[in-house]
């Protein structure tokens, strides 16, 4: 088995740390915050706060519920012991952000009403992100083996938290303290990053300890991350696309993405998944700007994100979406082929497939293997995660043509 940087730490370790970690979050004086959010905060700088806690808070409630299942699913004594005291982090945490809620901004109740009153606040992305959480902590209460165990943690440790929460931290507590404002609950989430770090660490050791069990859990980490890599990518984009949710803070959008995109990098390479070689559709040989910019220009085109109107195709943005889908094709299940996106109201693409790999290029191809044959909108709905493929294609949307065999293995193809 080879050896990585995680095997120097053991479970047992990381729950040491736990217990000097330990801190309390109702005791946070927050009364200069309360004062600073009424009086020193702007009107659009109470709107970026309130989207980003909101995120925060409903974020924190869905870790402490769902992560039960995985407690019961982890193989070893030392791993439930850890991911018991992080069940207590979380709850330690959604107080924290209840707390703010109530005292700082001002909404009344108990945690459950404020949780409802803070619910439009949450994107798209978020939304899905975690619903797809949700129904993972069923699929693992069913299915305690270790590719479930493997895909659960990736969705809960790197993709929630290291991807999405750290660089949201980070941001936070930098802006913060750069500009003097709320002591209090920078304190708290200065707590609240160093536990982060602790779960992440422990998820991308259990990751690593996975995939070298069962080579199974590699495939069934790519799997989840073709699913939910466009609603992570979604998260972060602002309530109609008011970028000075994110400026107000004196950050921009490219400066989130590319965080959350070294994040999630530094990750698969500790965790040893070796990122250039996964099949999920990601230019990891690219740098992490670069993967940024790709993801943000795809989602202010419309290609990802929430359904919101009509798109309209845009050569450069449609490039970077067939680079996207070629690199997710598994080329060893139909060899020597070629495929043909027959799109009604823009310009056809098509995909060769060699032994070892595939091109994307504009235009036609003669007898193609499979053809697809719809609307571009009915295309990227597909792709952006916004409709299933059984129905895209049942609802005929979406309509493949071609050899029997090709249909056949099409699903097995994009995974
Ligand atoms: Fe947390
Ligand atoms: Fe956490």
């Amino acid at each position: 088995m080879a050896t990585l940087a995680v095997d120097q730490v053991t479970y047992e370790d990381l729950y040491s740390r736990w217990e000097h970690g330990n801190w309390s979050a109702t005791e946070l004086d927050l009364s200069v915050d309360r004062e600073q959010w009424r009086d020193t905060f702007s009107e659009i700088q109470r709107k970026g706060a309130l989207w980003t806690y909101s995120m925060f808070f409903h974020g924190e409630d869905s870790v402490a519920d769902n992560l039960s299942p995985y407690i019961d699913a982890a193989p070893r004594e030392e791993q439930k012991y850890f991911l018991a005291t992080q069940q207590v982090d979380e709850a330690r945490h959604a107080v924290l952000f209840a707390r703010f809620m109530r005292e700082v901004v001002g909404i009344g109740g108990d945690t459950g009403s404020a949780l409802d009153a803070t619910r439009p606040e949450l994107s798209w992305g978020f939304r899905q992100v975690f619903l797809r959480l949700d129904r993972m902590a069923d699929e693992l209460r069913k299915d305690r083996s270790l590719p479930k165990l493997a895909q659960a943690i990736t969705l809960y440790h790197l993709i929630v938290e290291a991807v999405l929460a750290q660089p949201g931290q980070h941001l936070i507590e930098e802006s913060l303290s750069k500009r003097g404002l709320l002591p209090g609950f920078r304190k708290g989430m200065h707590n609240v990053s160093k536990d982060e770090q602790r779960h992440i660490a422990f998820g991308v050791k259990l990751i690593a300890d996975l995939v070298r069990q069962d080579p199974e859990c590699r495939t069934a980490i790519e799997e989840l991350l073709r699913e939910v890599f466009p609603f992570t990518a979604a998260v972060f984009v602002p309530p109609d696309w008011d970028e000075r949710y994110v400026s107000a803070f004196g950050f921009t959008l490219e400066q989130i993405y590319t965080y959350g995109a070294e994040s999630m990098e530094a990750r698969f390479r500790a965790a040893g998944l070796e990122p250039e070689t996964m099949r999920v559709g990601m230019p990891f040989d690219l740098p992490p700007e670069e993967r940024a910019r790709r993801g943000l220009a795809m989602l202010r085109a419309g290609y990802l994100g929430a359904p919101n109107g009509p798109v309209k195709s845009d050569p450069e943005v449609t490039q970077i979406l067939f680079d996207g889908l070629v690199r997710q094709i598994d080329a060893s299940v139909a060899p020597g082929t070629t495929i043909q996106w027959d799109f009604r109201d823009a310009e056809p693409w098509h995909v060769r497939i060699d032994r070892a790999s595939a091109q994307a290029e504009p235009g036609r191809v003669e007898h193609p293997d499979l053809t697809f044959h719809c609307r571009f909108a009915d295309w990227l709905d597909l792709t952006s995660g916004r409709t299933e493929p059984w129905r895209a294609t049942l609802t005929g949307r979406i309509r493949p043509t071609g050899k029997l065999r090709m249909l056949v293995r099409a699903p097995k193809l994009f995974g």
